[in-house]
């Protein structure tokens, strides 16, 4: 039986469907309710985990597989783990986005800016070599601008409803984000057969 900690939402709901499409039996996660594992076929354990706990249970072998977006993976330095797929799921961008006026704005301090991924926004703004505050938030990042305590956000955009909604909009797209499919390193070499079957598996739903 494979081990998979799959990240809990948007993540989840798409690889159910690529579950689905690959032949595996969902109704044991469309049914769940408040379970945090749920088995399937007498194949896969799923475990359900916040993005960074995705990781960690990758890490240390509780799992042999993690499915997380790149976003949570390019934020994370520690990297011992092989990224075997790119799931095609869950897709969005890293972007800069604020008010319109953002590029007209005449500061006497550094720009401050709201997010959930400091280590990104660091990255990204030294490689402009601008000198930035960077304040982190654990969630609804769009506030920083919203209620003026940061000049621009740094984030992830899908439909860009909630920018939209809220006045703001893209500055610069900064990179693409998908979502990944990891494996413990060690696992790897004792289920190497089983694991390459389910990503050849889904490798091949892609083209479809
Ligand atoms: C993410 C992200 C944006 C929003 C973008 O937040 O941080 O707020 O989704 O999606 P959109 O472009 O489709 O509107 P999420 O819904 O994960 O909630 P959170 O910010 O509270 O973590």
């Amino acid at each position: 039986m494979l081990k998979i900690a799959l990240t809990k939402g948007r993540i989840e709901k798409a690889m159910t469907e690529t579950l689905n499409q690959i032949g595996y039996d969902i109704k044991p996660l469309i049914n769940k309710d408040r379970e945090l594992q749920v088995n399937i076929d007498d194949k896969l354990q799923i475990i359900f985990a916040k993005s960074n706990d995705v990781i960690i249970f990758v890490e240390h072998g509780i799992v042999d597989i993690g499915i997380v977006g790149s976003d949570t993976l390019l934020e994370n330095s520690f990297k011992d783990y092989y990224e075997l797929l790119d799931l095609e799921i869950g897709k969005c961008s890293f972007a800069v986005c604020s008010y319109p006026t953002y590029n007209n704005l005449k500061l006497n301090r550094r720009k401050r800016i709201a997010t959930k991924y400091p280590n990104i926004t660091k990255r990204y703004f030294e490689s402009k070599d601008e000198d930035v505050e960077i304040i982190k938030l654990e969630g609804s990042v769009e506030l920083g601008p919203v209620v003026g305590l940061t000049d621009a956000i740094v984030d992830i955009v899908e439909t860009g409803s909630t920018l939209k909604a809220n006045g703001l909009e893209i500055i610069e797209k900064i990179i693409e984000v998908s979502t990944k499919l990891i494996c413990n390193k060690t696992m790897f070499k004792y289920k190497k057969e089983e694991i390459l079957n389910l990503v050849d598996l889904i490798e091949k739903s892609k083209s479809k």
